[in-house]
């Protein structure tokens, strides 16, 4: 089904099941113990061997010995797979650095053997027998250091410079003008699952039971690599313990478990063990940003710049961290560039919300102290910047933007009111007590989505899309979906996702997931519904579905009477014309933030978070909820914990633990408000939704950083926010 002219009414608007707050039907899976993930596949694979990941020691350099006698010799070892006894490996489009390497290191803790045993402790211990000599060689780790002359660059298709009037000019007569760098730090994802997958060969098709978020892609990356054709690769995810990802694409894991389970004869499992996740995956690139901002004494912005740069592995990305600065505010004169230094550092790639994230934990300080310095609030400061346009291409408006909304009824129910302008003003006891804003943003990208949908003659609903549930509610809004369209309960909906056999989705990344899968998942019950009118010779114009039968005029059929013995099976998919062309899709959140510093140790402690989301219709407000308040316990995380420290003597994340790389948890947020406005858009898809699961990170951590300053006067600008930086 081609979208190409905004949605007009149709069966998802009856909102009998969409938009209703149900459970997470996979939830009882999940918290039962009975969800099976990659590593725990013993219902589908028998007696896998286990294999354990040997890092290479250095960041850089080359191995220039490896004896495995020893290994080979040790108690119950199978094979032990390197890059020589693999032979040539493709690379895939979505890795940077090859996944096994050797003889050359490309980065601190990248894949150089796999040593495959009958227990996963004799793996471990037969690993440790390996002995290998590296010639190191100098890298660059420092970020700040290799930034300086490095190049402008960019993701492919978007400009690495942009600039509209004359940036330099009106910010230099500008009465009012800020310039300051703000620097954000390398982030983990640190999902509670970590990598992992079951191989099992049968001839030359290898099924892999993996973790993994863009099941095509990764297909068609695990083709590329083992150099085979994508027919022969099957990639099971039913369930994923978490991605933020960095399970977009295949990592070390799938390839290895592959070539294990290849050279042993048998099939093969490996995880990444915890202290390897940190170094042989992937991470959110740091940033230094500088932004500048110049305004009139009326408030409005004539100059804005920002200009961020951040590192990767040669061949790799930049850290998209300009992105809503070309978006969020009006301001004639405006300037935005991105530069890529090459770091050795482990490779660098998305991160929930990547470009936005970052970049949005610096712009909303920015905003903040702009407002300080203009003597305005700092919500007044956002409204009179608003725009309901593109501000790079007037001529484009955003097919919805309530950002303004979000922020004044977010300051209604925040009792913003109460606020001192003037920080350091409110103590507690020993705390002194602060507020703080920040707008959010983020974009809503369309992205071709299908899926098959079968009635048999039970009047069950099957659904069938290589879709992926990563915690976010997947399976739930799909069978809702299906519900509303075919006019069953949702328990005759059967819901089958994460299996590369099924149609292809838009699968789960950049906030896209929700409406995208949706939408395919409609266009196919659409198919479905045209097939049973015109089997029982309805006008397919004048059919109805509800309360499991299908009407037309005065003739009615029970749906297990239509489907027949045989059934019927629909597949399709959404498919988007130019509508994204016309309008600016993008979705918008206040945040706000009540935060309490300690007046002797600088020690921090948030007290209350709001986030006011207009995401478009919002398929089932529970498990959006959800996915905002994980969100915002997120945007804490990279507010005042979250940090991986670089050794730039050696180039590694030394904290590659979760002892040393904290996160938060529940007990670290006592309390998280989430409001959605109303908001129906025809211009997403059929579904009028679009997406709020990164929406509800973007802005966080600068909201928190300016209830931090609100409190004590000490305005950061270096995350994490850690107390050391107010003393
Ligand atoms: Mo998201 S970083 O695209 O999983």
């Amino acid at each position: 089904m081609k979208f190409d002219t905004p949605a007009g009414q149709n069966p998802i608007d009856q909102l009998k099941h969409v938009g209703k707050p149900i459970d997470r039907i996979d939830g009882k899976f999940k918290t039962t113990g009975t969800a099976p993930y990659a590593y725990e596949r013993h219902d589908v694979v028998a007696n896998p061997a286990y294999g354990y990941v040997v890092g290479a020691a250095v960041a850089k350099g080359r191995i220039s010995r490896i004896d495995m006698a020893a290994a080979k010799a040790a108690p119950g070892v199978l094979t032990i797979v390197t890059a020589e006894s693999a032979g040539p490996l493709g690379k895939g489009n979505f890795n940077t650095a090859k996944l096994l390497g050797g003889p050359e290191i490309d980065h601190y803790h990248q894949a150089i053997a796999l040593v495959v045993a009958e227990t996963f402790e004799q793996a471990r211990a037969a690993a440790a027998l390996i002995v290998i000599d590296y010639a190191r060689t100098a890298g660059r780790f420092d970020l700040a250091k290799e930034l300086k002359g490095a190049p402008l660059h960019s993701e492919k298709g978007k400009p690495p410079v942009t600039k509209i009037g004359d940036f330099d000019a009106a910010f230099g007569t500008a009465p009012v003008k800020l310039d300051a760098t703000y620097t954000t730090p390398d982030h983990s994802h640190a999902m509670m699952e970590p990598h992992a997958t079951t191989a099992k060969w049968d001839g030359d098709k290898v099924t892999l039971y993996t973790s993994n978020q863009m099941i095509a892609w990764s297909k068609g990356d695990v083709a590329k690599t083992l150099g085979i054709p994508k027919d022969n690769v099957r990639l099971v995810s039913p369930y994923v313990g978490g991605g933020f990802g960095g399970k977009l694409f295949i990592r070390a894991d799938v390839i290895l478990a592959a070539l294990g389970a290849k050279a042993a004869g048998r099939p093969v499992k490996v995880t990444l063990t915890r202290p390897m996740m940190f170094n042989n995956t992937t991470h959110r690139p740091a940033t230094i940003q500088r932004i500048r901002i110049g305004a009139g004494r009326d408030g409005k912005i004539t100059a804005i710049a920002h200009e961020s740069g951040s590192g990767d592995l040669p061949g790799g990305g930049p850290e998209t961290a300009v992105s809503q600065t070309r978006l969020l505010y009006a301001g004639a004169n405006r300037l935005t560039s991105m530069r890529l230094a090459v770091v050795d550092l482990p490779e660098g790639n998305a991160m929930r919300a990547p470009g936005e994230a970052p970049g949005l934990m610096a712009l909303e300080i920015a905003m903040d102290e702009m407002a300080e310095k203009l003597g305005m609030d700092p919500i007044a400061f956002r409204v009179a910047n608003d725009t309901q346009v593109d501000p790079e291409k007037p001529e484009r408006r955003f097919s919805q933007r309530q950002l303004v909304q979000c922020l004044e009824q977010g300051a209604d129910r925040f009792g913003w009111k109460q606020r001192s302008a003037k920080p350091a003003q409110r103590r507690d006891g020993q705390w002194l007590v602060g507020m703080g804003v920040a707008a959010g943003f983020r974009n809503s990208m369309a992205m071709k989505s299908a899926a098959r949908v079968a009635l048999d003659k039970k009047g069950i609903v099957t659904v069938s899309t290589d879709m992926t549930d990563i915690g976010t509610g997947t399976y739930t809004i799909i069978a809702q979906t299906a519900a509303e369209m075919m006019g069953v309960d949702i328990d005759k909906v059967v819901v089958q996702l994460g299996d590369s056999d099924h149609p292809v989705s838009a699968g789960s990344g950049g906030q896209w997931g929700a409406n995208n899968s949706t939408a395919g998942v409609y266009a196919a019950c659409v198919k479905l519904r045209e097939a049973i009118a015109q089997k029982l010779g309805f006008n397919s114009a004048d059919v109805t579905f509800a309360d499991g039968k299908v009407r037309s005029g005065n003739r009615s059929f029970a749906l297990t009477e239509a489907a027949g013995d045989a059934g019927l099976v629909a597949e399709d998919a959404i498919e988007y014309g130019d509508l994204g062309k016309t309008y600016q899709q993008s979705t918008f959140a206040g945040h706000f933030v009540e935060a309490a510093v300690h007046s002797l140790t600088g020690e921090v402690r948030i007290r209350r978070m709001l986030a006011v989301c207009a995401a478009g219709r919002i398929l089932n407000p529970k498990s959006a909820r959800s996915q905002v308040i994980g969100a915002m316990t997120m945007g804490a995380g990279a507010a005042l914990m979250e940090d991986l420290a670089v050794d730039t003597r050696f180039g590694f994340f030394v904290n590659h633990d979760l002892a040393g790389y904290e996160v938060p948890v529940h007990a670290d947020i006592p309390h998280q408000e989430v409001m959605f406005l109303d908001e129906v858009d025809p211009t997403s898809s059929p579904m009028k939704a679009k997406g709020v699961g990164e929406l509800g990170l973007c802005g966080v951590g600068a909201a928190i950083a300016n209830a931090i300053y609100n409190a004590s006067g000490v305005r950061v600008r270096e995350y994490p926010v850690t107390l050391d930086k107010h003393l």
